[in-house]
């Protein structure tokens, strides 16, 4: 099996790749990569963080450096594993592209982070229909050494079990989890800075979300976000700013309260 398990494995009606989590363990396969698998990666990582200083938060920085990304090679995961475990003891699961929300969130309940393992060709390098390796790498790994996020991630997963057969509450926990980890800001000292893996891994959106005139950045607002609808295919025209991440753990309770009061009301409209 090559790094593009994904062809293996069939979709549903909402493109989630149907596998069973439990029965297939699913690695990379790390001398399967060809020489323009490790140029792909070597062209995006060396645009991106010459791109980064001064754009990305503090902590994304400081989570690069502890999970070993090298310039000019596809990372190997199982080395990127033994940095995490020894820092939030999350770990990466070789997925072989999304997955249904249920084992989604099952399994970053039991700290483990879905990437695949392929990469984009490098006739594809800026536009992706569905997110590839240095996405879910590059863009989520660093900040998986960020103990109050990854807290943050695990409690809202443990959250969204609870209500897994709600349809109204799983998209409103979808909203927060897309808002904060893949399109969130961060107030810093030093100015507005990035964190969300979406905006991280894309050049034009890192520029764009922090110095374009067209969206709006407001005040991260977990009751607001919940009721707040995104949009896939283009940039966001609104972000969220937090001023740490103890802010997004601390704001559980709040979001706990809100989740139940659109269980209540998804309820009564049915
Ligand atoms: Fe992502």
């Amino acid at each position: 099996m090559g790094n593009e398990p994904k062809n293996l494995y069939q979709q549903d009606s909402n493109g989630y790749y149907i596998y069973d989590v439990a029965q297939t363990h699913l690695e990379q396969n790390y001398n399967d990569y060809t020489e323009d698998d490790h140029k792909v990666w070597q062209i995006l990582f060396e645009r991106q963080i010459k791109n980064l200083p001064n754009k990305v938060t503090k902590e994304y920085l400081k989570g690069i450096d502890i999970v070993g990304f090298e310039n000019d090679k596809v990372p190997n995961l199982k080395k990127v594993n033994q940095f995490l475990a020894a820092t939030t003891g999350w770990e990466i699961h070789v997925v072989p592209g999304l997955i249904p929300v249920k084992e989604f969130f099952e399994l970053m309940q039991n700290k483990k982070f879905c990437a695949t393992t392929w990469l984009r060709t490098l006739e594809q390098l800026d536009y992706l229909e569905e997110p590839d390796m240095f996405h879910d790498v590059f863009g989520h790994v660093p900040l998986l050494t960020n103990q109050p996020l990854c807290d943050f991630v695990q409690d809202l997963s443990t959250l969204a079990l609870k209500y897994i057969d709600n349809t109204a509450v799983i998209e409103a926990i979808g909203r927060l989890y897309w808002f904060t980890i893949e399109f969130g800001l961060i107030q810093e000292r030093q100015g507005l800075r990035i964190y969300g893996a979406g905006i991280v891994s894309s050049s034009g959106e890192t520029d764009y979300s922090l110095f374009s005139t067209e969206p709006q950045r407001v005040p991260f607002n977990a009751t607001e976000i919940l009721r707040t609808p995104y949009y896939k295919d283009h940039y966001q025209n609104k972000y969220f700013v937090i001023y740490s991440f103890e802010q997004l753990y601390n704001s559980m309770s709040e979001i706990e309260e809100e989740v139940e009061k659109i269980a209540q009301e998804s309820l009564l409209a049915v």
